[in-house]
């Protein structure tokens, strides 16, 4: 029963990390960063995505963990350390873009390479649920 319900906060803190996730990456595709029509709706939107990644990548973290002590002791395989080097990469990502998203506001604007972080973050967590059916089936 523990572990069905952990594995049911894993999911959903998937789909909420995907969606913020694709979500910047849809902003990106509808046009760039500094000239859509509506700046004060795009960063709310922006601040949202963030924070939500942020909160969906530790409950995939901590959930992850105990799934995986509960289970299997530790996991092994190539899948599962590609699953976990891709969650490490979110994890790094997401904290650096959190960590820096206040300061590069008051100095008007996110540098020109975040759009690309977006989009190996994007990668990452795509990649992360592939090795994931791999490593558990
Ligand atoms: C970006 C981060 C992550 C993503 C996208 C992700 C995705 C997934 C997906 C899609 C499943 C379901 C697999 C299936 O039942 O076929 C799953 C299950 C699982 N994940 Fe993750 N996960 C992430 C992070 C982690 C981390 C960091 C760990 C461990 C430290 C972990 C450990 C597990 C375990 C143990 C299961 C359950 C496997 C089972 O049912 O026996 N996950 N994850």
């Amino acid at each position: 029963m523990i572990f069905a319900i952990l594995k049911a906060v894993h999911l959903l803190a998937l789909a909420f990390g995907a969606a913020a996730s694709l979500g910047n990456i849809y902003l990106l595709l509808a046009r760039g960063p500094h000239d859509l029509p509506a700046p004060a709706l795009t960063n709310a939107l922006r601040k949202w995505y963030r924070l939500t990644a942020l909160g969906a990548i530790l409950a995939l973290w901590i959930t992850g963990v105990l799934l995986t002590v509960m289970r299997y002791g530790w996991g092994s395989g190539f899948a599962f350390e590609a699953k976990l080097a891709m969650a490490t990469v979110l994890l790094a990502l997401i904290g650096f873009l959190n960590w820096m998203s206040p300061g590069w506001a008051r100095r008007g604007g996110p540098p020109s390479y975040v759009p690309k972080l977006h989009m190996v973050g994007a990668a990452a967590l795509l990649l992360a649920i592939v090795f994931a059916v791999f490593a558990f089936n």
